[in-house]
């Protein structure tokens, strides 16, 4: 099987940025989980980091036909990105959506989700064990 893994903005600061909500592992830690999840599980992951809303609308449009599933953690483009949902109902992909921090116990503009309206199941406040929990899912559902 092979997933996909999207971050948006930010992500890429894990560690450094507001520790006290992110936690203090790294993007660095993340990708290490990504990678032994991978090989513990027999799967193909990929991992892609970015700040730019296009690039990530790119990388989902690029996805039809190569992926089996997405885990995406939109980060600040939940809020507000309409195009990240429809380049997900485009490829129509299986999706789950993983946010580090509760989203729900934060600011209001924190609990509308544009991307979790298209994606089957939404993992929050579990650090980065989300995407594991997320990408297992994924496999138990789909392989
Ligand atoms: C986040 C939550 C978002 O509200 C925020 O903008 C992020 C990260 C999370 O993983 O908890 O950048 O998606």
């Amino acid at each position: 099987m092979n997933i996909l893994v999207i971050n948006g903005p930010n992500i890429n600061m894990l560690g450094i940025r507001e520790p006290v909500i992110y936690g203090k592992q790294t993007f660095a830690d993340l990708l290490a989980l990504l990678e032994t999840t991978a090989q513990e599980e027999g799967l193909h992951i990929e991992q892609f980091q970015s700040n730019h809303e296009g690039a990530i609308v790119d990388t989902i449009q690029a996805a039809y036909g190569k992926f089996d599933g997405i885990v995406i953690n939109p980060a600040a483009y939940t809020h507000t990105s309409v195009a990240i949902l429809d380049a997900l109902k485009a490829v129509s992909i299986p999706a789950v959506e993983v946010h580090i921090s509760d989203v729900d116990s934060r600011e209001t503009f924190r609990q509308i989700s544009y991307a979790g309206l298209y994606c089957e199941k939404t993992i929050k406040g579990q650090g980065l064990d989300g995407y594991r929990q997320a990408i297992l899912y994924l496999k138990q559902k789909y392989t």
